[in-house]
């Protein structure tokens, strides 16, 4: 069973061809970063026309690595949602045309369904339930995972994003796009606890999370700093990133701990964009350990958007039967994109 997994909800044209039994067998991903760095952020219709130039080109060489062509494939996995309509509709176009063509079923597929799950493509006896930690640009989220499209919400952000924060405080730092790696970076040479920032909601006696308050504070910060000189100076940079860093870290990492004790499991997940940071993953390693439960990241070059984790929870649906109903036949009977879609709204079929 072969299932074509295509991810363009926003900045990154992401293929994969994944083997219910052999596992992912390609994939191929590329990178809008240099496209949107000028603008400081993604812009929707210059994403849009990308996917369009990526998509075809990215399907052939993911065919070609693993060895196959499109009449191997037993379905498409598609990104529907959420995410940015005009670049959803590029992907969902290419699956169900193709799925039509083809006469293979097309899979839509929860944008953060395919983060909550990625952790499998690694490690495949991962049991049910446990608790992911859903950590990107658009959602800070504690999920109980009981299985395939079996979730439920924990604890959630009240504004912003952990992965909106550091972008937005890369900016102000004047790290560029993307924010995480940017400041992860320069975190390295600084030093944290030379500026104090908050821990917002840290002892909140439940597991929501809150982070516009600290970027306010960034901004404070490095207004006050430039009140004293003309420039932020590097060694500033990287001590307001090192301290950034550690209040972001130190909120997930507690709620995380949060989320197991107050389920009683002892398997922690981590997905999503954030969930690349090196200092989290210290964090989680060691707070994990303590309490004699583990923790399970995907691979680093899985954690960001990419098309394996699509074709991985369509092949999860395939296998498990959970596939909605819907007709590959090519959009006659209407297909579309929903660019605002509560992951707690999935049922099982
Ligand atoms: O999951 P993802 O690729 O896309 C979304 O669905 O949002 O996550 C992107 C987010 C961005 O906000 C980016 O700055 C952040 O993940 N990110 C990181 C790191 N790598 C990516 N944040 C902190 N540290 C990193 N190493
Ligand atoms: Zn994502």
């Amino acid at each position: 069973m072969r299932v074509l997994g295509i991810e363009t909800s926003c900045d990154e044209t992401g293929v994969a061809l994944v083997d219910g039994e052999r596992g992912l067998l390609a994939h191929a991903l590329h990178s809008q970063v240099d496209l949107h760095e000028a603008y400081g952020g993604v812009v929707p219709e210059l994403a849009s026309r990308d996917h369009v130039r990526r998509l075809l080109p990215l399907t052939r060489k993911v065919l070609a690595e693993a060895g196959c062509t499109l009449a191997d494939l037993d379905a498409i996995a598609v990104t529907e949602g959420p995410g940015l309509a005009g670049a959803l509709l590029v992907g969902t176009s290419v699956a169900h045309a193709l799925g039509y063509a083809l006469r293979i079923p097309v899979i839509p597929i929860h944008h953060l369904e395919g983060h909550l799950l990625s952790p499998l493509i690694s490690d495949p006896g991962l049991a049910f339930p446990f608790v992911a930690l859903l950590v990107s640009g658009g959602h800070s989220q504690l999920m109980r995972v009981a299985g395939v499209g079996d979730y439920e919400l924990l604890g959630d952000t009240l504004d912003d994003a952990a992965g909106e924060a550091f972008d937005k405080t890369a900016k102000l730092l004047g790290l560029g796009y993307p924010g995480g790696p940017a400041v992860a970076k320069a975190a390295l040479d600084g030093k944290a606890g030379r500026f104090r920032l908050p821990r917002p909601m840290i002892a909140s006696d439940d597991l929501e999370m809150s982070f516009s308050g600290l970027k306010t504070a960034v901004l404070t910060l490095v207004r006050a700093q430039l009140s004293l000189a003309s420039a932020l100076a590097p060694a500033t940079v990287a001590d307001i990133a090192a301290e950034f860093q550690e209040a972001v870290t130190d909120v997930l990492s507690a709620k995380s701990i949060g989320a197991l004790d107050r389920t009683g499991l002892d398997t922690l997940v981590v997905a999503g964009g954030v969930g690349a940071n090196l200092r989290l993953r210290e964090k989680l390693d060691a707070a994990v350990r303590r309490r004699g439960a583990r923790v399970v990241y995907p691979p680093v070059a899985l954690c960001t958007d990419n098309g394996a984790m699509i074709a991985w929870a369509g092949a999860l649906r395939l296998r498990e039967g959970r596939v909605p109903a819907v007709a590959s036949d090519g959009g006659a009977s209407g297909f579309g994109v929903r660019p605002r879609w509560p992951l707690d709204s999935l049922r099982r079929p």
